[in-house]
């Protein structure tokens, strides 16, 4: 991941590292037909580990009392519900660049711009507590 997306949260960088690792192997897959059947668990997976980060961040933001809390929860409810269609309906052959695409983009632009704004006010948070 960019440098520059690194938050000083360890637990945070280090699931957003694992985030962008699956997300680079979920493209690989979509980018090659002779491995199309494997754009299923590859989306399997990278579901299960946002579950898994989104309740992370949630109790954090809820610890430190985030303001925009709310709002940060229905995108990630929003980014959930894209996969969940997906396992509902998979895409017709031939689509799978289309939503591989959606999916990629949605998750890697909401740790860019959202979770960044998040992360701001845990480390302002975490300073105020420690007096600095
Ligand atoms: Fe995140
Ligand atoms: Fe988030």
């Amino acid at each position: 991941m960019d440098a520059k997306y690194i938050s000083g949260i360890a637990e945070i960088d280090s699931q957003h590292e694992e985030l962008s690792r699956l997300v680079d192997s979920l493209r690989e897959v979509i980018a090659q037909k002779e491995k199309r059947h494997l754009v299923h668990p590859a989306l399997k997976r990278l579901h299960q580990m946002l579950v898994t980060h989104f309740e992370y961040e949630e109790a954090l933001m809820g610890m430190v009392r985030y303001t925009d809390l709310s709002q940060h929860m229905k995108m990630h409810r929003n980014v959930l519900k894209l996969f969940e269609n997906y396992f509902d309906h998979p895409p017709l052959p031939g689509d799978h660049e289309h939503l591989g695409k959606l999916i990629t983009d949605k998750v890697l632009g909401h740790v860019m711009e959202h979770d960044s704004k998040m992360v701001e006010s845990v480390r302002e948070h975490l300073n105020r507590q420690a007096g600095r």
